[in-house]
């Protein structure tokens, strides 16, 4: 039997895989990036009532109202007026919203520009909608992730219809500046592209303000913004997410979406406009970052003396951090650190295309989503690594 070409070169997901043999080795997983603590008690409240209070039938696709304006109002702060019922759609998590995106936006042979180290779902979205993934690399330079703007420009061609852009990143952890983030406007509009903004990590910055790539002069009609519930309320098993942008592409998105889930389950929808209204007024927002800021601290201190060159992320859930002073190449320490040592982490290469993986350097990807006592018992087991 022929299968099809598309789906040739899609192996099983890394994660799965470290996720299992961090499992097997009764590791403690700082690979895969799933908060590990009890879900917040007002979340779970919501799940239940949910279960009362929802229909249990088919929904409109594009969502129910309460949650669209639920998402409109998180959202209105960040890139200003929203029509609710015109331009978002709920999706399967973000990684949906990415899928619907592009099938909205790419034709066959159309070239997407991705920017690496990147999300790993990124290449074979863009491929799984014929499209054409371009990789422009960013650059560890003294402890900061920086883009290289002529590189981007040089990775323009008359093909390129538009760019992923993820802020706060994963897996570097680098927040885009402004200054950054109109460098890539100006050549969006001078090049007539599109963008689809993934911001899933937006509630979690630390030190760099956030900035919405729609909220810049003329990019909302450009811009498609991604958005997760399950990032938001540390419940990625929910796979709830959304896509804000201008009505004519969300009538496209919603074209493709209403063919692949339909709609997301109802309840999950309900749930998550429970959670949004409440944590409008509750403080989450600030409790979140707040954990996150101790995790990270813990984490990049762990790491540091443990010998890992870590860098500070500014926001997201992971860290990257250097391990040149150990020897053997990046994926062979990483099993060894898994099988050995008793702790899971990403080797950063996987992030880069097989093409372009010259480029990576030698680094591990570490999750922050992870509470203190996961992050000492990791430190716990790194001690080993000095014997
Ligand atoms: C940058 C980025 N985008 C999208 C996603 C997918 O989010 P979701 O779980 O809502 O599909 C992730 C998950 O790890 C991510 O890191």
């Amino acid at each position: 039997m022929q299968l099809a070409t598309r789906v040739l070169g899609f192996t099983p997901n890394p994660f799965t895989e470290l996720t299992a043999l961090a499992v097997k080795h009764n590791a403690v997983n700082l690979g895969q990036g799933f908060p590990d603590w009890a879900v917040p008690d007002f979340v779970l409240a919501a799940a239940t009532e949910s279960l009362k209070t929802a229909s249990h039938q088919y929904t409109a696709p594009r969502g129910i109202p309460r949650l669209l304006n639920a998402v409109a109002a998180l959202l209105e702060p960040q890139i200003g007026k929203i029509d609710p019922l015109e331009e978002i759609t709920i999706t399967v998590g973000a990684t949906q919203a990415l899928h619907a995106a592009l099938a909205a936006l790419v034709n066959p042979g159309d070239e997407v520009i991705l920017l690496e180290p990147k999300f790993d779902s990124y290449t074979p979205q863009v491929r799984l909608c014929d499209g054409v993934p371009v990789f422009v690399q960013l650059e560890p330079v003294e402890g900061k992730w920086i883009l290289n703007l002529d590189k981007l420009k040089a990775a323009i061609t008359p093909r390129t219809k538009g760019i992923i852009l993820n802020s706060p990143h994963n897996p570097t952890g680098k927040v885009f500046t402004k200054a950054e983030q109109e460098s890539i406007a100006a050549l969006v509009q001078q090049h007539d592209l599109w963008v689809i903004s993934d911001e899933v990590y937006d509630r979690i910055t630390f030190e760099a303000p956030h900035i919405s790539f729609a909220s810049l002069p003329e990019m909302r009609e450009r811009t498609v913004t991604i958005g997760s519930a399950g990032k938001i309320f540390s419940v990625t098993g929910w796979r709830i997410g959304w896509a804000v942008a201008p009505a004519q592409i969300t009538t496209a998105m919603r074209g493709a979406h209403q063919w692949i889930p339909f709609h997301v389950t109802g309840h999950v929808q309900e749930a998550t406009a429970i959670c949004l209204e409440m944590a409008a007024e509750n403080g989450y927002y600030a409790a979140l970052q707040q954990r996150f800021l101790e995790q990270r601290n813990a984490l990049h201190t762990t790491l540091t003396r443990a010998g890992f060159h870590a860098m500070l992320p500014e926001g997201g859930y992971f860290i990257v951090a250097g391990i040149e002073a150990y020897s053997g190449n990046t994926q062979a320490f990483a099993k060894h650190l898994v099988t050995e040592i008793g702790v899971a982490a990403m080797p950063v290469p996987i992030f880069y295309d097989p093409s372009t993986r010259e480029h990576a350097p030698k680094a591990l990807r570490f999750a922050i989503c992870k509470s203190l006592e996961t992050i000492a018992a990791a430190a716990e087991r790194l001690e080993r690594l000095k014997s």
